[in-house]
């Protein structure tokens, strides 16, 4: 006997995806017309688990944690601006976009001088070396020097132009179709919110907001380095350019003195290593229970971070911990890499209360739209700040000492 055996396919194969074989049967017809259902059954089979797969990976590729899945494309970016901003906060973002973010494009600025850039170098045991106190006092006093001449050195006869972008990240779950359809205008006419679908805009949840803006702005765009900034933060942007322009560059000159070791990766703004957890209010933070004060980390009003740090932390932002601060959470996050440079700098006036007003200041937080024209304007203090209360001591960083004396050495 011929044992000619085919296959046929019935309703259970599509959903088992697996054909399964039965006897033969006489009539060459019936043959011929079953092997055209298996045909048209295999082709159609294949073609489902095609489609599938296609959809299965559009869906997980761009979308990634946050969700996000299209951005304009932009290369090549030196600085991304990362806004945290409320969905009805409309009003200070467009003092934003009227002031600061117009600064510094083109940049018109001389260099600012990389003599001026401490480089950490490793020490014999693989820890980055620290500036000391000393060094960053002198540091102060020269970039202060430097910007007391700026008004009246040559202008460049080339004006830089730095590749920046911005964005204004906002969570879209749960929000009225009022406020949907305003920011919907108002995206089509700035392009410049980045509307996060799987997060629900509360402060409560902060931390998930960094997490899926970092999570999205790193996948869609190749950047050199990320500003965090609240939506009442003032950055002198033109300033802040000029100065980690020099400090890419010189670290770029210097690379191969770092031989065999990573590059130093950035992580700057102004640093606290003594902020007690709060068990009551807003801020209170039940789950930290590390240490007795957070770990050392930068205040959240606006840090600077390089483009490594960002990977890291959206590689691996399902295994973070996400703590009530974001700017809390970031300080631990990058806790145990030896590769962090942690740049402590007075110049970011990041207070929780603005401090005495300093015209080397490069990040001013807390200041509404008025401070923010104001500012813009060139007039450095507002009324209620000259009536000074005490407002929070400015000071350097002491790396040497243990960190319930780190933050002693005043600016004077
Ligand atoms: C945000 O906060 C709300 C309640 O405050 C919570 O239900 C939600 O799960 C949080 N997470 C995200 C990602 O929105
Ligand atoms: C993050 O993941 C991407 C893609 O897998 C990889 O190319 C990159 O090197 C990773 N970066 C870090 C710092 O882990």
């Amino acid at each position: 006997m011929k044992s000619i055996y085919y296959i046929s396919i019935d309703a259970s194969t599509f959903s088992a995806c697996l054909p399964y074989v039965s006897k033969p049967e006489g009539c060459n017809m019936r043959r011929m017309s079953n092997l055209i259902t298996l045909f048209t059954a295999i082709t159609a089979f294949f073609f489902g688990c095609f489609i599938t797969k296609i959809l299965t990976i559009v869906d997980k590729c761009p979308a990634h944690k946050s969700g996000v899945a299209k951005l304009e494309p932009h290369p090549n970016l030196f600085l991304m601006v990362l806004i945290m901003s409320a969905p009805r906060n409309v009003e200070q973002r467009n003092a934003m976009r009227e002031t600061w973010l117009k600064l510094g494009q083109p940049l018109q600025q001389p260099y600012f001088p990389e003599e001026n850039i401490y480089l950490p170098a490793y020490g014999a045991r693989g820890h980055l070396q620290m500036e000391t106190v000393t060094s960053q006092a002198n540091r102060l006093r020269l970039y202060m020097d430097w910007a007391a001449k700026l008004p009246y050195m040559d202008a460049p006869k080339t004006k830089r132009t730095i590749q920046v972008k911005h964005f204004f990240a906002i969570g879209m779950q749960h929000i009225s179709s009022v406020v949907r359809a305003e920011l919907a205008r108002e995206q089509s006419q700035h392009n410049d919110l980045l509307l996060l679908p799987r997060l629900h805009d509360a402060y409560t949840n902060l931390t998930e907001k960094l997490l899926q803006s970092i999570d999205a702005l790193t996948h869609h765009y190749e950047f050199s380095y990320l500003i965090k900034v609240d939506d009442d933060s003032y950055v002198k942007l033109d300033n802040l350019l000029n100065v980690l322009i020099s400090y890419d560059r010189k670290l770029l000159r210097k690379s191969s003195e770092y031989r065999h070791e990573q590059l130093p990766q950035l992580y700057w703004g102004y640093f606290n290593g003594r902020a007690t957890i709060k068990s009551k209010g807003q801020w209170s933070e039940p789950n930290y229970y590390l240490s007795k004060h957070f770990i050392t980390y930068a205040l959240g009003g606006g840090y600077v971070i390089s483009r490594k740090l960002c990977e890291f932390v959206a590689n691996n932002s399902q295994h973070l911990s996400t703590y009530v601060s974001e700017d809390v959470s970031m300080g631990t996050w990058l806790a145990p890499l030896r590769h962090v440079y942690r740049w402590h700098d007075p110049r970011f006036d990041t207070t929780y209360v603005p401090r005495a007003c300093r015209s080397h200041h490069l990040v001013l937080h807390k200041r509404n739209e008025v401070r923010m024209r104001d500012l813009y304007m060139g007039k450095l203090c507002s009324p209620e700040q000259s009536s000074a209360r005490s407002l929070p001591a400015e000071y350097y960083y002491d790396w040497s000492k243990p960190v319930d004396k780190c933050c002693d050495s005043l600016v004077v």
